[in-house]
């Protein structure tokens, strides 16, 4: 029999790249998502690619009745990946009630149901953003969490401690948290992507949707970092890659492969690239030009930042395995698809 794993924000960018990766290794799939960042439409790209499409429940996960109503319903639960959250790091600054509110009882509503339904496992996503910004780079899993600098931030850090006193209280609960660093890109078949609403926030789909022409130029912000080039450094993970850490995780928890009832792994690639390095790379990749200009630093952003992954690579047996160039096409792609559907 299939073992049955809950999705929570599965129709979200990361969560329905993963909800791929699990079909695609034999699990059963239900997603919880309130539709808050992301399109029902989502569901019927994971079935063109897969040829399943998961059950889903649309319900906001603040809700406890509702969420025990779920539990009732789907029985098998043998673990939770939870994505869902809100993200926006600058917004999470102007409305911190709201992200304290979503990000906190939606986890603590999940913790407290895998106490009342026997759900043994969680694997949690968490952010790079707990380092804030490291003394040494790269960085490891063991590198100091810093005051975070947004309310988002900060739900993230709490969170994981929410997550770890929960296992201290409960020994049947086990959980391993993924802190990701810049995931980006497109599933290869280009049915399902990231779809920022509004105006992109992050490099990549801000330089995809310049490209296309829907914004006049990229912005670089700032070239006069401490840096090789000035520009700021990130560990840019391609989503696909991260998505199969998920599986991955959950395997090993199922497998009671985990060396502790709590475990935590950076995922990223390794490598830092500066936005200079993203523009060539990407220009390389697709052959098309991207218009930019130099801009102020952006307050709040750090000069640079990568992972040291070794413990994943060891632990997890996962490396990052797509190249940048790969990667890049693949969000080019994407942006291009989604234009022609419109
Ligand atoms: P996303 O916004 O695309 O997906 C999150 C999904 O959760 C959305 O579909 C949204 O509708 C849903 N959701 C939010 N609150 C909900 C609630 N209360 N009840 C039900 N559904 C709810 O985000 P993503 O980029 O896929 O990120 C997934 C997770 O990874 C988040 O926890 C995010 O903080 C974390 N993360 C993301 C990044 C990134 O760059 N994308 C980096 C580090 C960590
Ligand atoms: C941001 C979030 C982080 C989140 C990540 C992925 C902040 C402080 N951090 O990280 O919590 O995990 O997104 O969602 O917001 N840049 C430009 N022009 C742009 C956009 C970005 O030059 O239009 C530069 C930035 O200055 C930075 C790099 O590109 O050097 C990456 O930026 P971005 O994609 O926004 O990610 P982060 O800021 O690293």
């Amino acid at each position: 029999m299939k073992s049955l794993i809950l999705v929570t924000g599965g129709t979200g960018y990361i969560g329905s790249h993963t909800a791929v990766e699990l079909i695609e290794n034999g699990f059963d799939t239900v997603i919880i998502d309130n539709l808050c960042n992301s399109k029902p439409e989502v569901l019927d790209g994971i079935e063109s690619i897969t040829g399943v499409k998961p059950y889903f429940e649309n319900f906001d996960l603040c809700d406890l009745d509702r969420l025990r109503q779920f539990c009732k319903k789907y029985k098998s639960i043998k673990a939770i990946i939870h994505f869902a959250a809100l993200k926006a790091v600058g917004e999470s600054v102007e409305i911190p009630l709201d992200y304290y509110h979503n990000n906190f009882e939606s986890l603590i509503n999940l913790l407290r149901v895998m106490g009342e339904f026997d759900i043994p496992n969680m694997v949690f996503s968490s952010s790079c953003t707990v380092y804030g910004q490291p003394d040494k780079l790269p960085v490891t899993e063991d590198s100091p969490v810093k005051k975070a600098s947004s309310p988002y931030g900060n739900t993230k850090q709490i969170s994981e401690e929410i997550i770890q006193d929960v296992i201290a209280a409960n020994p049947k609960i086990k959980a391993i948290s993924l802190r990701y660093f810049n995931p980006i890109g497109a599933h290869p078949s280009a049915k399902i992507g990231e779809l920022p609403l509004g105006v992109p926030l992050n490099l990549v789909p801000y330089l995809t949707q310049t490209v296309i022409g829907i914004r006049p130029e990229l912005r670089v912000f700032g070239n006069d970092y401490d840096t090789p080039d000035g520009t700021g450094i990130r560990d840019y993970i391609y989503v696909v890659d991260l998505a199969k850490a998920h599986v991955i995780a959950v395997k090993r928890l199922l497998e009671e492969k985990n060396k502790n009832p709590y475990e935590v792994f950076n995922l990223g690639t390794g490598r830092g690239y500066s936005v200079f390095e993203i523009i060539r790379t990407f220009e390389k990749a697709t052959g098309e030009k991207v218009k930019y200009k130099i801009y102020p630093r952006r307050p709040g952003d750090i000069a640079a930042v990568y992972a040291d992954t070794s413990l994943a690579n060891r632990e997890l047996g996962w490396k990052a395995e797509t190249s940048l160039e790969q990667t890049l096409l693949t969000a080019w792609n994407w942006e291009k698809a989604i234009r022609n559907k419109k």
